[in-house]
């Protein structure tokens, strides 16, 4: 140990960063181990760099939030395909992208090393119970959809086929999150086609560039952004796994998404269709202040400006049917075919700057004890999954229905009303709800009487009506009626007729291979 203790003091002392040894006399063995773990981590030449070249951006802030204000542009048209708009080309995006699963050549890509801070849970989100009837966590979920869509390539293809799961976890959620998987059978996958990799941590800084002591024998360490995710496929070699496994296109997605559509072949369908190298799906963006990012051109180069980065005004600002300018609200939803994503990973990613994040970081002050400050007194490094759509020779955007693929579980249900366990669980039921009026079922309350239905979708109907139907709408899903549907029964609503058509059918009810089963609310 004293021959790497030596070694660390002189590589510490000339990155400026010896302070982080000034407890070392007080540690105990175990304690001296950790830390120096911890510095065996952190390469300071490289993160010095890395603080540098990100913290050139807030002395000029203001002027490079009016330039992007300025050449902020919305995404054109031409570039983007709707399932609203374009409803009788859906059938076609759907089936090509189901022949590229059934050609093995697709695989997916989940975004799981994320802290969960604004839950406040210690352990991955993707393992949390958000409290559906049949407990299924958002890992379950997402397993089972993708399960689903192998078995109807499989059977509309005449061959079995297999859609990779890349899951991606950091520093903090590696260990647990492989234990689930373990402990759950992965889900009916094959455990040969769940690959987790690890992502990069970073120190957290002060304003000045010191790495932050949280104890005295631990440095603050956070993983490096989503985007950490482009550094982390060229160290774990995953890209040439993918090479092996002749896959071709990927399907990137963040964990807390309740309604995510994993591998959706229609997406894909579209992409692969317009020989796009990368794309985005999206939601309309209605509540300027809401917490997505906008997809759209800055000086000519499609972009997300994260809703942290964009001025309100320009957040704010409508066009003259009423609709927000920049709408094209991020879901965290990607497509990179592998011939893009080997070019970011092998050309691109050291290109990309760090975006500042500024935090309220807990330290140890000097005489040993820890502060939780009120206010920023830090900074985390991050990269965004998205930072790299500058470098697509051919970018276009999905845009789906909010109602059908988006709700996403961000805060407990403590915190405020949005994004939390309650509405993501009422996201779900209130989609399953609709999937079975579609497949001919009515739904009954405990003395027999008839629930009135609700309608499946506004699309196509008047501003006024869609108004209406929405204010309906919501009243009656405020309580939505408790149905789920189990993903290894129907992936987007089909294959329902058989389980629902001409039923009367009693909630709380859960859909699943054992067929319809109504619970009584006590009885679960
Ligand atoms: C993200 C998007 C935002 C979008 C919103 C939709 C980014 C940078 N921002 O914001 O544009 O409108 O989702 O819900 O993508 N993660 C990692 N490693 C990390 C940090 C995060 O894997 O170091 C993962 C998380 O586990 C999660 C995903 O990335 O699956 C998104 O992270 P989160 O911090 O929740 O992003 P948002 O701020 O909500």
């Amino acid at each position: 140990m004293d021959g790497e203790l030596a070694a660390q003091r002189q590589q510490l002392e000339l990155a400026g960063q010896a302070h982080l040894l000034r407890f070392w006399d007080e540690l105990n063995e175990a304690e001296r181990a950790e830390l120096l773990g911890d510095l065996r981590g952190c390469h300071f030449a490289e993160i010095t760099r890395f603080f540098e070249r990100a913290m050139q951006v807030p002395a000029t802030l203001q002027r490079q939030q009016k330039q992007i204000d300025e050449q902020m542009e919305p995404v054109p048209r031409d570039v983007q395909g709707s399932v609203g708009r374009d409803e009788v080309r859906l059938p076609e995006w759907e089936a090509e992208g189901l022949l590229r699963i059934s050609e093995n050549k697709v695989a997916v890509l989940l975004l799981a090393g994320g802290q969960g801070t604004r839950l406040g849970v210690s352990y991955p989100k993707g393992m949390y119970n958000i409290g559906l009837l049949s407990r299924k966590t958002l890992f379950q979920i997402q397993a089972e959809r993708i399960l689903k869509l192998q078995r109807l390539a499989t059977e509309q293809f005449g061959h079995k086929c297999t859609i990779p799961w890349y899951i991606m976890t950091s520093g903090q959620t590696m260990e647990s999150t492989e234990k689930f998987f373990a402990k759950n059978n992965y889900f009916g996958l094959e455990e040969g086609n769940v690959i987790f990799f690890q992502q990069g941590m970073l120190p957290a800084m002060t304003f000045d560039g010191k790495a932050i002591l949280e104890g005295k024998s631990k440095i603050s360490m956070a993983p490096d952004g989503n985007g950490g995710l482009y550094r982390a496929l060229r160290n774990q070699k995953i890209v040439e796994d993918m090479e092996k496994r002749g896959i071709g296109f990927i399907h990137v997605y963040c964990v807390d998404n309740i309604l995510v559509k994993v591998a959706d072949p229609t997406f894909i369908g579209f992409c692969v269709k317009q020989q796009a190298d990368c794309g985005a799906k999206v939601v309309e963006k209605t509540n300027p202040t809401e917490a997505v990012g906008v997809v759209c051109k800055v000086n000519g180069l499609y972009q997300v400006v994260e809703y942290s980065e964009i001025a309100l005004t320009t957040a704010q600002r409508r066009n003259a049917d009423g609709r927000l300018t920049f709408n094209a609200g991020n879901i965290c939803n990607h497509f990179f075919t592998l011939k893009f994503l080997k070019k970011i990973v092998k050309d691109y990613e050291p290109k990309l700057r760090h975006h500042v994040a500024q935090k309220k970081i807990a330290f140890i002050d000097d005489r040993g004890q820890q502060i939780k400050p009120d206010r920023p007194n830090g900074i985390k490094l991050e990269k965004f999954v998205f930072d790299i759509f500058q470098f697509s020779k051919k970018f276009v955007v999905f845009e789906v229905l909010r109602e059908d693929e988006f709700s996403p579980l961000k805060n407990a249900d403590s915190q405020n009303g949005k994004d939390t366990p309650t509405t993501a669980c009422q996201s779900l039921m209130s989609l399953h709800h609709r999937w079975v009026l579609n497949a001919g079922g009515k739904f009954v309350d405990e003395n027999g009487t008839r629930i009135p239905d609700i309608p499946s979708s506004t699309t196509g109907m008047s501003e006024a009506v869609t108004a209406a139907v929405n204010d309906n709408l919501k009243e009656l899903t405020d309580v939505p009626i408790k149905c789920e549907i189990s993903a290894l029964v129907s992936y987007a609503g089909e294959g329902l007729d058989k389980y629902v058509a001409g039923r009367d059918l009693r909630p709380p009810l859960i859909i699943d291979e054992k067929g319809v089963r109504e619970l009584t609310t006590n009885g679960l």
